[in-house]
């Protein structure tokens, strides 16, 4: 039965809420298997054997933000602030270029000081720098005009997980002042603005139930996103969430081959938080289908302040990482690529005309 859906998916790409609530509670070893398999081939038929690299720069973790899960939140008084200037954020992206990334990702939290001015000369300064690289965003809620003012000034991707798809599950997992509608509004203005757009799911959150997960995949399959995100969730000791037990690994897995199967041209980090919680994560998130990996610019200094969870490990050079990384994905036949890698419904036709 599950087989069938398997096969469903894989030629209509669309499934009822009930069918994608079944083939994740009815998941078995065959099951799994057999996704894995159709996920690997399908991630090589559409991409080779490339992983694609996506630079990150956590270059802020003030927010204003209480998302439970997460360690930058508000409330966690302890944390040491940081905010990089635009200098050694330019500094960092430097040294991504001259390692061959092609694609900077600049992440923060909801930092109430980064105005729409201050990001948009610091795109303009990274894409007059390095005019053959794409600029991604990761900086959550904002305004239909900021979204647009930092297109203008040369943005292209954007990510902005939805965390859950479900409202109640999305209620017990952030604060009253965050709103469901408000989040869904930014990822349809931004895919509206013509951005390459990111969502993404908690894999194992407290409360979270396969129901939930199914109306996850129901609003991917709707959204059709370019990007997606998806790691387990792990616990940070200074959130109420403390003692919970973290997302299953496995779960995580199967819901990345199913990302695969229901858009074939995806483009799907094997996350760092799957890194975290198992030490060959990255290769199995491969095989599973996923066909980038963000190494982290960051300078380490920062990079241990940027807690989104415990056990995030800061403490690899850049150099490390990516010689770890080449190696690694080697050992499976694969090969890390510079290139940009937009999406194929985003890539500009280069052919000369006759
Ligand atoms: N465990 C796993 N992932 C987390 N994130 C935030 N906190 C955690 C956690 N405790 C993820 C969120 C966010 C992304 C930047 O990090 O999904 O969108």
């Amino acid at each position: 039965m599950t087989f069938l859906l398997l096969d469903k998916l894989e030629t209509h790409k669309q499934l009822s809420f009930e069918e994608w609530r079944k083939l994740l509670s009815e998941l078995d070893s065959p099951t799994f298997d057999e996704a894995q398999k159709r996920a690997q081939r399908l991630a090589q038929e559409h991409f080779g054997l490339a992983i694609y690299l996506r630079g990150i720069v956590e270059f802020t973790n003030y927010c204003r933000n209480e998302c439970h899960y997460c360690g930058l939140q508000k409330s966690h008084r302890d944390l040491v602030r940081y905010r990089l200037s635009q200098e050694e954020i330019l500094a960092c992206c430097e040294k991504g270029h001259a390692l061959g990334l092609r694609t900077f990702v600049l992440q923060g939290g909801e930092d109430p000081k980064l105005s729409d001015e201050w990001l948009c000369q610091l795109i303009r300064r990274l894409t007059q720098r390095f005019p053959d690289s794409a600029i991604t965003l990761s900086l959550g809620e904002r305004s239909q005009a900021s979204y647009a003012a930092l297109f203008a000034a040369g943005a292209r991707r954007y990510l902005l997980r939805h965390e859950t798809a479900s409202h109640s599950l999305y209620r017990k997992l952030h604060s009253p002042k965050q709103s469901f509608f408000a989040r869904l509004n930014c990822l349809y203005n931004l895919k509206a603005l013509g951005y390459q757009t990111g969502v993404g799911m908690l894999i194992g959150p407290p409360g979270q139930t396969l129901e939930h997960l199914a109306q996850d995949f129901t609003f991917i399959q709707a959204f059709q996103p370019e990007m997606l995100g998806c790691g387990p969730f792990i616990p940070h000791q200074a959130t109420v969430f403390a003692g919970e037990k973290p997302g299953s690994v496995r779960l995580t897995l199967y819901a990345l081959s199913l990302c695969r199967l229901l858009l074939p041209e995806l483009l799907l980090p094997a996350t760092t938080a799957l890194r975290t919680q198992k030490a060959s994560g990255y290769l199995q998130g491969i095989l599973h289908g996923c066909n980038v990996i963000m190494p982290n610019l960051t300078p380490l200094a920062a990079q241990k302040h940027y807690q989104l969870y415990d056990g995030k490990d800061a403490t690899k050079t850049l150099e490390q990482s990516l010689e770890e990384l080449k190696t690694e994905v080697a050992s499976l036949g694969y090969h890390l690529t510079c290139d940009r890698g937009d999406h194929p419904r985003f890539v500009q036709n280069n052919e000369k005309r006759l």
